[in-house]
């Protein structure tokens, strides 16, 4: 299970769930890590991490961004504000079956049309065995009008500019503002509704 799930929602202002999608050994956990511990360090052992929280200040605004590394379709009935379809620049493979995953998008991941997906080519920092170019990541990305990085979760180039190009944009979108402030209104809700219940606990011993 991944770690934050107790990080707490008093300043927030909004509450994102963003997915990373792609084949197997692309690089979604190592991405999801060099994002969250701003380091490569612990890149290696990433078996078992389902999502990870990282709160950001982008545009003044505070944010929660909830980042699953799992495509399991169960866990998505609540809405995903966007989503990131990685691939290995040095396996062509891992390219072209993106094009699949578009495919099934809609019976997937339609709870939200409005979402921001960006396109990500990751390991360039393994420049001699790259086999998918730079200008075939951008045409692919432009076809399917999605936003498109190249970076290395290794070396963590470009990593945290992914995940602020993506935050700015999800500002930008008004129904995805709303809905993550909704989320956010609700989780203190909630949290409000559990420190009182514990309160009263207090007493009553
Ligand atoms: P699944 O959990 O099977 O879906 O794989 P994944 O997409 O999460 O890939 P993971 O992060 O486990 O990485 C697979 C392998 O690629 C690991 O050995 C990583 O260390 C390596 N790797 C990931 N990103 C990079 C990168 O940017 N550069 C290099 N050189 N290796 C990377």
């Amino acid at each position: 299970m991944g770690s934050g799930s107790k990080v707490g929602n008093s300043n927030l202002d909004y509450s994102f769930k963003v997915l990373l999608i792609g084949d197997s050994g692309v690089g979604k956990s190592s991405l999801l890590l060099s994002f969250i511990s701003n380091s490569i360090h612990d890149l290696s052992p990433t078996i078992g991490v389902d999502f990870k929280i990282k709160l950001l200040t982008i545009g003044g605004k505070r944010l929660k961004l909830t980042i699953w590394d799992t495509a399991g379709q169960e866990r998505f009935g609540t809405v995903i504000s966007s989503y990131y379809r990685v691939y290995d620049v040095t396996r062509r493979e891992s390219f072209k079956n993106l094009e699949d995953l578009w495919a099934k998008e809609v019976e997937l991941y339609s709870t939200n049309p409005e979402c921001i997906k960006v396109l990500v080519g990751n390991k360039v920092d393994k420049d001699s065995e790259r086999v998918v170019t730079r200008e075939e990541g951008m045409a692919l990305a432009q076809k399917h009008r999605c936003l498109f990085v190249e970076c290395s979760a290794k070396t963590r180039e470009n990593v945290q500019q992914c995940f602020d190009d993506l935050s700015l944009k999800m500002l930008e979108v008004p129904s995805l503002r709303e809905k993550g402030s909704v989320v956010v209104k609700k989780q203190k809700q909630k949290q409000a509704y559990e420190r009182m219940h514990r309160g009263r606990g207090c007493c009553l011993e």
